[in-house]
């Protein structure tokens, strides 16, 4: 008789012979009479086994086939869709016989570290709640390929072994067999590929696709991780791929979770995000907005800020709300989290019913730190930061504390989704090692046509046609407008400091296209493991990628990365310093 789905037996059943298979979830054993949860991928159902002497020798995770008959539950489990019936087994045969198990898989809580749940990952996996995310994986790809489709764009694999491409990371490298002493890298992104298909005449192009970052490793980053990768050709303002994207997003949201996303997502300048939210992927879930009191304190009785102010330096606020019942300690405690943010310190003012307390209302007054708390919004109840230093030490120490204040005093809504687009990123940063201008983004992104002019002037200024999608505070997606013209991507390279030589060589293949006729274009990479995470309510990316890498890049499982013999490295020309 055909296996039937243990789940999705009902009360309808009743009195139906049954096969069954899948694995011993739950034993209990009374002696004369044992019941066993029977999981497949469907669900659970409950056997009944009496009289049939092998049941007691049953084990957790043990896969078994058994034919028994549907009968009514004397006492029915509401909890279980199966809840309403059992199934007397009749006949029972072992599959698989189980060890005894490192952790328990009938649970939503690891109980294990990390390491053991990797080396052990085909139990780990068997946990519901992964079953749930790897499924959830499945709808949102899915979702993505239908929508994708509909818009008329195609799905086209590029190279894994290829050249270096530069996303800011370290390359992973494989040795040629066939040429000496020469190397693939494995792609960081498939950013030049993608340009390259557009210049062919693919005009909507996407991929779901592996990359591959050498890179310190954290909860939201993996050494090769998934991107949903995208490029439109004819594509000149930014707004006509939003509205895609924002299509995009909606339709799998709806298809993941069965939420309804508000678009247009609201737009924010990378300036302005900075400045009132300390970070370039601000979370919006909540307000506690930065505010700028510079001018307030200019010349105030508090030397540190005053001299801040005299300096060019500037002074920002942070309102915290119902925060004025926090203890000497407490405040103690976030003025050492603000020296290790790296701010000299940071000031405070309790507001109360019974006035402003503030260790600086004696140097500046009382009057001066109601301006303040008026002009971010903070009254009654409320704490206010201010903190004095760089306009870039102050933003970024001020909007980890408004992330970490917000969680730490539950002020995020649980449930909510807060959407926005980040633009105007700065073409250039300076890179604090080595005193020079880097890509932002990445080198193929368009300056602004308005900040051409400033290109050798005065590049810090230069804003760049870039845009990243940012959900909930975290960083979702990032592309830009890219280079068409040669002469420009040229110029850009120059400034980077590379030589024409170092140009052609690293990127000959897509300053060659570019001379063939190329149309404007621009796209956009979705991280889709952090995706995926963020619908699945998960903290970390491990949980949804089915054998990700711990910590340090190791695969527990595998046992990778692993020594390889001496034959393989002669074969490869490598020899290994001892
Ligand atoms: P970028 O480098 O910003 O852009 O990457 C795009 C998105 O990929 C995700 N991401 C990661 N996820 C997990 N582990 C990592 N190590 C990791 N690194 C990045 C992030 C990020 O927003 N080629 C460009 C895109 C473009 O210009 O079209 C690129 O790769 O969510």
């Amino acid at each position: 008789m055909a296996r039937e789905a243990c789940g999705t037996l009902r009360i309808g059943d009743e009195g139906r012979m049954v096969t069954l298979a899948g694995w011993v979830h739950r034993v209990r054993d009374l002696g004369g009479i044992t019941f066993v949860d029977l999981r497949d991928g469907s669900g659970l159902v409950q056997l009944v086994f009496r009289d049939i002497p092998e049941a007691h020798d049953l084990s957790l995770e043990d896969v078994i086939r058994i034919r028994g008959t549907v009968r009514r539950r004397e006492s029915p489990n509401p909890k279980l869709p199966t809840g309403e019936i059992e199934v007397v087994v009749e006949e029972l045969e072992m599959l698989s016989k189980s060890k005894p198990l490192p952790f328990p898989v009938d649970t939503d809580e690891p109980r294990a570290s990390e390491e053991t749940r990797l080396r052990y990952r085909f139990l780990d996996l068997r946990r519901e709640r992964m079953q749930r995310n790897l499924h959830m994986r499945h709808k949102v790809s899915l979702a993505i390929r239908n929508y994708l489709s509909t818009q008329g764009f195609v799905e086209v694999e590029t190279p894994y072994l290829t050249r270096s491409t530069p996303e800011g990371a370290r390359d992973f490298l494989v040795p040629s067999r066939l040429e000496p002493g020469k190397f693939y890298a494995l792609p960081q992104s498939p950013q030049l590929f993608k340009q390259t298909l557009v210049i062919s005449g693919v005009e909507r192009y996407f991929q779901i696709v592996r990359c591959f970052r050498d890179e310190d490793l954290r909860a939201d980053r993996q050494p090769e991780f998934t991107q949903l990768d995208l490029e439109m050709a004819f594509l000149e303002d930014p707004d006509e791929l939003f509205t895609v994207i924002e299509g995009l997003v909606v339709h799998v949201f709806r298809e993941a979770i069965g939420v309804e996303l508000e678009a247009p997502f609201p737009r924010i300048s990378y300036a302005e995000a900075m400045l009132r939210y300390g970070s370039d992927k601000p979370d919006l879930r909540f307000g506690m907005e930065i505010v700028d009191v510079t001018e307030l304190f200019r010349g105030c009785g508090f030397r540190v800020f005053a001299e801040a102010v005299e300096r060019g330096e500037v002074v920002r606020a942070l309102p915290v709300p119902g925060a004025a019942v926090k203890s000497r300690s407490e405040l103690k405690r976030l003025e050492e989290r603000a020296v290790e943010l790296g701010l000299g310190g940071v000031a405070w003012a309790k507001f109360t019913l019974e006035g402003v307390s503030s260790p600086i209302a004696k140097f500046t007054s009382e009057e001066l730190l109601r301006r303040a708390a008026e002009k971010a919004g903070a009254g009654e109840r409320d704490l206010l930061l201010l903190a004095a230093g760089p306009a870039g030490t102050v933003a970024e120490a001020l909007g980890t504390l408004r992330v970490e204040l917000a969680r730490e005093l539950g002020l995020v809504p649980k449930g909510a989704w807060a959407l926005c687009w980040i633009v105007d990123f700065p073409l250039f940063k300076l890179d604090d090692e080595e005193g020079r201008i880097i890509s932002e983004h990445h080198p193929f992104t368009s300056p602004h046509p308005d900040d051409i002019p400033l290109l050798e002037t005065d590049p810090l200024k230069v804003r760049a046609r870039s845009y990243d999608l940012v959900i909930n505070g975290v960083e979702i997606a990032s592309g830009s407008i890219r280079i068409h013209r040669r002469d420009l991507q040229e110029r850009i390279f120059k400034l980077l400091g590379l030589t024409e030589e170092e140009a052609r060589e690293k990127f000959g293949f897509l300053l060659r296209a570019l001379e063939y006729g190329a149309p404007p274009h621009g796209g956009i990479a979705f991280g889709l493991d952090r995706m995926v995470m963020m619908l699945a309510g998960e903290s970390s990316i491990r949980e949804v990628i089915a054998f990700p890498k711990t910590a340090t890049g190791a695969c527990p499982l595998t046992g990778a990365p692993a020594e390889v013999t001496e034959e393989q490295l002669r074969e490869l020309h490598l020899r290994l310093e001892s």
